[in-house]
């Protein structure tokens, strides 16, 4: 790939660019063992139903719009970027990630996506008013960089998680709980730059084995802070708990908010 000024940046094997600026970046986000449970618990399907509710509002915002390009900030193995896809069959997209392991993944997504490395605290290599929707699920926010890369009228979807998100795991030290104030402070870091739309809630209750539910804590922050030892200590405490054997009902509770780009104040 070459851009406008005539650097050339190699496309990787697996489908991937690395886009990523600077010389050694001290970020690496997500390892290959937390890409690889991500990838498993996502084909096995727990996750399956905030998937939907994402792809579903990122896909209707897309269909009103000509050419649509949808792109996802953090988009981790891609799954909810290449959902999204499916829905708005005009739509193409662009998934972003700093992990190469998750890039890997994101390269064979979907046949119109296309994946990128990059940081997104250090500048999106993306034009300005590209995008129609931009998604970030679970993954760092740039409000500034997010609202250069919108179109007029454009939309960012952000999920994160509510009060008692897979709070059945969170019985031992190490596994995170989630902050109560969370949807406040979102609010907070958009500025004035994005008017909320609507709230999306996703609640409910899937049934995990102790595999999907030992998957769940493997893809996710608790992993970087528990051993697996002390991370199957969690799951086996929280079937005892629910006095379960088989099976785990757990809740899933993600809030998806739908923010519009502002219009640029009249001069
Ligand atoms: C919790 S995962 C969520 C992934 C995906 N959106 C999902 O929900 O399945 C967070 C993702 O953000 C990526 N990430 C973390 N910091 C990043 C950064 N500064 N720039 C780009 N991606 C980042 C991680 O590598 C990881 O794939």
């Amino acid at each position: 790939m070459r851009c406008s000024s005539g650097h050339a940046f190699d496309i990787a094997r697996q489908g991937y660019v690395s886009l990523l600026r600077g010389g050694r970046n001290p970020i690496h986000g997500d390892d290959a063992a937390m890409i690889a449970a991500r990838e498993e618990l996502f084909a096995r399907g727990p996750y399956r139903l905030v998937e939907q509710a994402i792809a579903g509002i990122a896909a209707r915002v897309a269909r009103s719009r000509p050419d649509p390009v949808i792109v996802d900030l953090g988009a981790g193995i891609g799954n909810y970027l290449a959902a999204a896809l499916e829905k708005a069959p005009a739509s193409h997209g662009i998934g972003i990630d700093v992990s190469k392991p998750a890039a890997r993944r994101l390269a064979r997504a979907h046949p119109r996506a296309g994946a990128i490395i990059a940081d997104v605290w250090s500048g999106l290599p993306l034009a300005s008013e590209c995008a129609d929707v931009a998604m970030t699920v679970f993954a760092p926010r740039n409000a500034v960089e997010t609202a250069r890369i919108l179109r007029p009228g454009g939309t960012w979807l952000i999920a994160t998680p509510a009060a008692r998100h897979l709070a059945e795991l969170a019985r031992i030290d190490g596994v995170l709980g989630i902050d109560e104030r969370k949807g406040e402070r979102l609010a907070a870091t958009l500025g004035d730059r994005f008017v909320e739309q609507e709230i999306h809630e996703v609640r409910a209750t899937v049934d995990v084995t102790p595999e999907e539910a030992s998957l769940v804590l493997a893809m996710g922050p608790t992993a970087r802070h528990l051993d697996p030892q002390q991370r199957a200590r969690a799951v086996e405490s929280a079937f005892e708990a629910a006095a379960a054997t088989t099976h785990l009902p757990l809740t899933l509770s993600v809030d998806i908010a739908e923010y519009r780009l502002a219009a640029p104040p009249a001069r």
